[in-house]
């Protein structure tokens, strides 16, 4: 596989990062995760953006690398091979001599890119397929999910528990209302209105969530970013999860509940798939 690391291409295994790299040492670094299709990158503009914004949350200075990201990417892309593929770029806020929860404030930033196949959402050629399978948890993550840092034990910590049953994601929920999954933004059907948690809320600005509210706002359909509970998640008609590398995928298990099943052409979700036209 070729990466980008600190401003050249190179073989993933000739890339060297010191194991002082704040990114090890405190997971204090971004990311962001950006699907391409036939080498051409799907909301780019706005995968740049967020990833901005993640930088200077962070007080992290934004690397002048990022003017030519769209040519490294279509390089990498070219590179790698596949059709398809979903870039992961991390930004770490550099490497620091000393372990010191302090930065000096002369390091320079590390950027690191790969680039993976990417399966085409499955739900595409095959509407029946089986949906998702979800668990609720209580959200334990930190307050600035709006961030998308490296740091995701919080995320991730639950679906290595061995007590605890496989499911496809963990939908978060805090005082009784949901959050988010730990890798994707929800939405829900509920009598004719599709609801999805606010911004206002501890949550990741989805890139595909916009993009779905957008083309929603354009249709006669209602669309509303708002407290969604979990009796209301629970007697949802359809469930989503979103995101830049499922667009969008229907739940069918939550918890030990199966959804009830309809005929797959009455599902709204299937419209939604439409709109993702690559
Ligand atoms: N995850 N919420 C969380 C916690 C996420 O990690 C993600 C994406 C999303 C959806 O955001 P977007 O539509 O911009 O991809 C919501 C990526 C894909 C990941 O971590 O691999």
């Amino acid at each position: 596989m070729w990466v980008f690391l600190n401003g050249r291409i190179l073989r993933e295994d000739k890339a060297r990062i010191s194991p002082l790299d704040r990114g090890f040492t405190f997971a204090d670094g971004v990311y962001e995760v950006i699907p391409s299709y036939n080498n051409k990158r799907f909301l780019f503009e706005e995968h740049l953006t967020r990833l901005k914004k993640s930088l200077n949350k962070l007080f992290i200075p934004c690397p002048q690398v990022l003017d030519e990201l769209n040519s490294i990417l279509s390089e990498l892309h070219k590179k790698n091979g596949f059709k398809n593929q979903f870039f992961y770029i991390q930004i770490t806020r550099g490497v620091q001599d000393i372990r010191s929860h302090e930065a000096e404030s002369e390091i320079l930033p590390t950027v690191f890119i790969t680039s993976q196949n990417l399966d085409l959402n499955p739900y595409r050629n095959n509407p029946d397929k089986k949906g998702l399978s979800v668990r609720l948890e209580e959200d334990i993550r930190w307050a600035r999910c709006d961030i998308k840092t490296t740091g995701l034990t919080g995320n991730i910590l639950s679906s290595h528990d061995p007590s605890k049953s496989k499911v496809d994601e963990i939908i978060f929920h805090k005082n009784g209302i949901i959050n988010e999954g730990s890798k994707s933004n929800v939405f829900i059907l509920i009598e004719n209105s599709i609801l999805t948690p606010s911004l206002d809320q501890n949550i990741l600005p989805g890139i595909t969530r916009d993009f779905i509210i957008e083309k929603l706002r354009g249709t006669d359909l209602e669309v509303l970013e708002t407290e969604v509970s979990l009796d209301q998640f629970r007697s949802a008609e359809e469930i989503w999860l979103t995101s830049s590398t499922k667009e969008i995928q229907p739940v069918q298990y939550l918890d030990d509940f199966e959804l009830p099943r309809r005929n797959s052409q009455d599902y709204l979700w299937l419209e939604v798939l439409n709109y993702f036209n690559h």
